[in-house]
């Protein structure tokens, strides 16, 4: 696992801007899986900024979402189909049919989880794969205890994550759907590079034990041990609980391993 300690959540999001560029170079038509949170959005800034600037091309990319709330109405805005579009298909120009995602509105819930999981894997597979961290170390929305193995599917939220979120529903936890549709872990595995953003000091527990713990499905993202080639980008507070923080300073400061991606 590749651990990139950066200064602030800007310089995470452009370190990540500049891979997922390098990667548009190689392959134009790259598929970009993309997560939601507030953490990511740095990362979105950047790379549009670099695409409106010219210097990367990303009208050939297509994008597809990690996880979604089941019930909520087609087209809220706090759905994950919404936020995406809103903040990563539409800046970057590009169309809606460059997008997939779960339907979290259909009426058969368990359908839409099966052939969401199949498109993926029709569409050439994931080739990188934004994720950020719950405070309970999930990532999607596959909560702790979630099998290592697990495919796309629906999940319960953990009170904690309805907690987390509720701020994107007038902080009031009745509008916090309590059921989702993600990605299973070993779906997100598949992917060929996995990119984890981290920031500040109440992800510090959650990115200690992913990076350093055992891998277990009590904390989810831990995961990522068994990927080939996974990458975890922190800021200070959020290595802040590292034991060898200073050891991956010196490994990856000058030259993240990750420019092979
Ligand atoms: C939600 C999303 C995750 C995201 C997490 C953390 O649970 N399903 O994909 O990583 O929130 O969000 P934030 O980055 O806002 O802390």
């Amino acid at each position: 696992m590749e651990v990139v300690i950066v200064k602030d959540a800007k310089a995470g999001g452009e370190l990540i801007a500049d891979g997922i560029a390098d990667l548009l170079r190689r392959k134009p038509d790259a598929l970009l899986g993309v997560a939601t949170g507030s953490t990511p959005l740095p990362i979105y800034d950047a790379l549009i900024a670099q695409v409106s600037a010219g210097s990367v091309d990303a009208s050939r990319a297509r994008i597809a979402q990690l996880d979604e709330y089941v019930g909520l109405p087609s087209g809220h805005p706090e759905s994950y189909r919404s936020t995406v579009l809103r903040q990563v298909v539409e800046p970057l120009g590009l169309s809606p049919e460059a997008f997939m995602g779960p339907d979290g509105s259909a009426e058969d819930v368990l359908a839409a989880c099966e052939a969401y999981d199949r498109a993926l894997s029709e569409a050439g597979g994931v080739d990188l794969q934004i994720l950020g961290i719950g405070t309970d170390g999930h990532i999607g929305f596959n909560e702790p205890c979630s099998s290592l193995a697990s495919r796309t599917r629906i999940k319960t939220l953990t009170e904690q994550t309805r907690v987390d979120n509720a701020r994107f529903f007038d902080n009031d936890i009745e509008q916090v759907p309590h059921h989702v549709i993600t990605q299973g872990i070993g779906t997100i595995l598949e992917a060929r590079h996995l990119v984890l953003l981290a920031t500040g000091e109440g992800k510090a527990e959650a990115v200690a034990q992913t990076v350093e713990g055992p891998v277990a499905a009590l904390v989810p993202a831990s995961a990522l041990q068994l990927h080939p080639h996974a990458t975890v980008v922190v800021d200070e507070a959020a290595a802040s609980k590292l034991k060898l923080a200073d050891y991956f300073r010196h490994t990856f400061a000058n030259k993240p391993a990750w420019q092979g991606i």
